[in-house]
């Protein structure tokens, strides 16, 4: 009785529940130089953007894996690659044991938003700090990376940078400026709420094939610097046409590859014009991940008048507005 008391006692300590932010990336990462790592093989530089969120609650000492996300239970690929990272995390750990994990989204999930990117951030801490291990950022951030690459960054709040490195300790996330620093609204339109048909991880694997990549990767390499210096002294003209630029070129490589991979729909199109004619009004600018929703970037001042433009043509709930969001936290409100 005494020894089933205690080891429910242990497993009591053993769940943490952690929470983390989507990112959106200004200069994006696309194709890894290690895929079973996801070591990146270029630079990127995101905003971490409140409210989109993942809550995960983990809870070490079970038998087997289990992991519900939104309500339903994850099976197959996607619960491996969940295993994967918290297996990892257990050896780390020197812990022997399985773990319980549920999770859910304030958002639609596979749509482009980056869902794995707070996912896995998530993941990392709750399920780290479950195991009694303090780790610093920076560790955090290669735990996270290894589930998704962009998972790296939302570890930060505000503005943070992904290096590329050559092995996996020097391929990690650290914060360029917090989110305090800038007041930059993010409007997303959702084109599509539909799950994507090609995941970004096999997309990853696919940019080799594009003849283009290397040409991506040199501008990527002279983009950096000044998107560093465009954040660092609040120059949005310059953030925005790198945003607009970087976004197309990633989705150049995505239509050139074998076989090719167009995330892009006609209305995701149709908004990127838009926004280019109403540009000598309004300072906005656009970038698109993978997938068809297009976020719109503005500032304070131009943001009345740019809803008022989109919500002539979108309805509401195809919007969600966002701004620059905190690095991933803990919360006592475990989700079981
Ligand atoms: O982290 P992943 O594997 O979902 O890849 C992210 C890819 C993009 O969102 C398109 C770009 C980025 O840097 O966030």
């Amino acid at each position: 009785m005494l020894r089933f008391l205690s080891s429910k006692i242990i497993f009591f300590w053993m769940k943490s529940t952690a929470c983390a932010h989507s990112n959106i990336a200004i200069i994006k990462y696309w194709g890894n130089l290690v895929d079973e790592e996801r070591i990146p093989l270029n630079p990127s530089i995101s905003l971490t953007i409140s409210p989109l969120t993942t809550k995960t609650t983990v809870r070490w000492g079970s038998r087997t894996y289990r992991v519900k996300l939104d309500g339903k239970t994850v099976k197959g690929d996607g619960k491996d690659r969940i295993v994967r990272n918290l297996e990892r995390i257990r050896k780390l750990a020197n812990f022997d044991g399985k773990a319980e994990v549920v999770s859910i989204n304030s958002f639609p999930s596979g749509t482009g938003l980056a869902s794995s990117a707070s996912g896995f951030a998530a993941l990392a801490l709750a399920s780290s700090k479950a195991l009694g291990m303090k780790l610093s950022r920076r560790e955090l951030s290669i735990l996270a990376r290894y589930g998704s690459g962009s998972a790296a960054r939302s570890i930060y709040g505000g503005w943070s940078e992904l290096t590329a490195g050559e092995t996996s300790q020097e391929s990690y996330a650290f914060q360029l400026a917090p989110e305090s620093h800038w007041q930059i609204h993010d409007i997303i339109i959702l084109v599509s709420k539909k799950e994507k048909t090609v995941s970004s991880e096999d997309g990853h694997k696919l940019a080799k094939t594009s003849d283009f990549l290397s040409s991506r990767i040199k501008s990527v390499r002279r983009n950096l610097p000044l998107l560093r210096s465009a954040i660092i002294t609040r120059d949005f003209d310059l953030l925005g046409k790198i945003a607009e630029k970087d976004s197309l070129s990633m989705h150049s490589i995505m239509l050139t590859s074998d076989p090719s991979l167009i995330y892009l729909e006609p209305e995701t199109v149709e908004i990127m014009k838009r926004v280019k004619e109403w540009r000598p009004w309004i300072k906005a600018y656009f970038t698109i991940d993978a997938g068809p929703n297009v976020h719109l970037l503005t500032i304070p001042h131009h943001r009345e008048k740019l809803l008022r433009k989109i919500l002539k043509i979108y309805d509401e709930n195809q919007l969600i507005e966002c701004v620059p969001g905190r690095g991933a936290w803990t919360s006592k409100k475990h989700l079981f």
